[in-house]
């Protein structure tokens, strides 16, 4: 069995350093060593162009064997004499992990005699890499042209859940969209304009939509090329777009500085809106108390700074606590739940950062389309 998983996970000082998304692999992995599977897993692994050490998948062996309770080998090549050699020790129910696929270029390239040294290796395949799912690399769909492929309990798990919040929401329907840029969340947003209750607007990214309906955001961070995009926004959802009413702001964006809450109307010149306000969390808080369904993504302030972090931390948790389907995801969102003390608190945490967003737009995932077809 040929598996697709997204171990695409953070190093330091050549160790994993957030093993979530080994974590998540896990499910699947198990049931197929329970059912004697000779278990191939292929990931990439950061974006190396060629071989680079740095960014070999050796330690995230180490660590997925310490998630599955098993002993992980590892390829040191994903196809050819090294790959083959791998599989062909291979018992019922043990597992391989094959070296960083993007080592060669031709994974990206989705080029199909790439695809099909891979598809080689095994005689099924199972796409479980969500996080990859909005990639048209060999190792997500063009393997899928050679074996009969399957989704993952992770792609499974994530597809639901995603699908339940969006598709078929337990009304009202609010999302909170925090982040720094608007112009590279256009599509999010128009997407989510025609479907949600409310949408709730916080982080850089409001000081776009201030800008737009003429106020003052002082030296706040805008994205000038956005601002007619978020006029639009605003005129398509009137009273369904909620913005801060308050602001939090400091004159230099680091630690230890002095603070003034502003009215999001009206932040003085030198100043730099960091973090929601108080009354603008009160505000928001009231909105989400009566949800059925929450989407989250994007942090509503610097949260990297701990004093602007108080913000999103409040919001987090009235979206935790509010009752309704809660589902994060998306970029560093889930990092920074983990980072505010918020995790475990939520329906659904998703391990997609693209792959959530374009899911968000409403574009389908040719890794989706891919198991569709199959
Ligand atoms: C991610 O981290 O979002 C996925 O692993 C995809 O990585 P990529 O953007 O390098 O394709």
């Amino acid at each position: 069995m040929l598996v697709r998983e997204d171990l695409n996970v953070p190093l330091k000082d050549g160790q994993v350093a957030d093993a979530t998304r080994i974590k998540a692999a896990v499910p699947t992995l198990k049931d197929l060593q329970a059912r004697g599977a000779y278990v191939i897993v292929m990931s990439h692994l950061g974006r190396p162009k060629g071989v680079d050490q740095s960014l070999s998948l050796r330690p995230v062996a180490q660590e997925l064997g310490r998630a599955l309770w098993t002993e992980v080998k590892f390829a040191y090549d994903c196809v050819g004499p090294q790959a083959q050699s791998g599989v062909s020790r291979l018992q019922p129910g043990s597992v391989l992990l094959l070296e960083n696929v993007r080592f060669h270029p031709e994974d990206e390239a989705n080029d199909p005699a790439f695809a099909q040294q891979l598809a080689s290796l095994g005689e099924i395949f199972c796409l479980d890499a969500f996080a990859s799912s909005h990639r048209v690399h060999a190792s997500v769909v063009g393997v899928a042209q050679y074996l009969p492929a399957y989704a993952g309990r992770l792609m499974e798990a994530e597809l639901n859940a995603l699908h339940a919040a969006l598709d078929y929401p337990k009304k009202p329907l609010i999302a909170v969209i925090g982040g720094a840029k608007v112009s590279t969340k256009i599509g999010l947003l128009n997407n989510l304009a025609t479907r949600v209750d409310a949408l709730i607007i916080g982080g850089a990214m409001a000081n776009t939509f201030l800008k737009a309906q003429g106020h003052n955001t002082g030296n706040s961070l805008i994205d000038d090329t956005a601002i007619e995009a978020a006029n639009q926004i605003w005129k398509t959802m009137g009273q369904r777009l909620v913005l801060p009413v308050d602001l939090v702001a400091t004159q230099q964006t680091m630690s230890g500085q002095p603070l003034r809450v502003f009215p999001a109307t009206n932040v003085e010149a030198g100043w730099i809106a960091v973090d929601i306000g108080p009354q603008s969390v009160n505000l928001f808080a009231q909105h989400l108390q009566g949800a059925g369904t929450i989407v989250w993504n994007g942090p509503l302030g610097i949260t990297e700074v701990p004093e602007f972090s108080a913000g999103t931390k409040a919001v987090g948790e009235a979206i935790a606590g509010s009752g309704a389907y809660t589902l994060v995801g998306g970029g560093d969102t889930a990092a920074a739940v983990d980072a505010l003390g918020l995790a475990g608190r939520f329906s659904f945490v998703s391990t997609g950062g693209g792959a959530t967003l374009e899911y968000l737009e409403g574009k389908e995932l040719p890794g989706v389309a891919v198991l569709k077809e199959a």
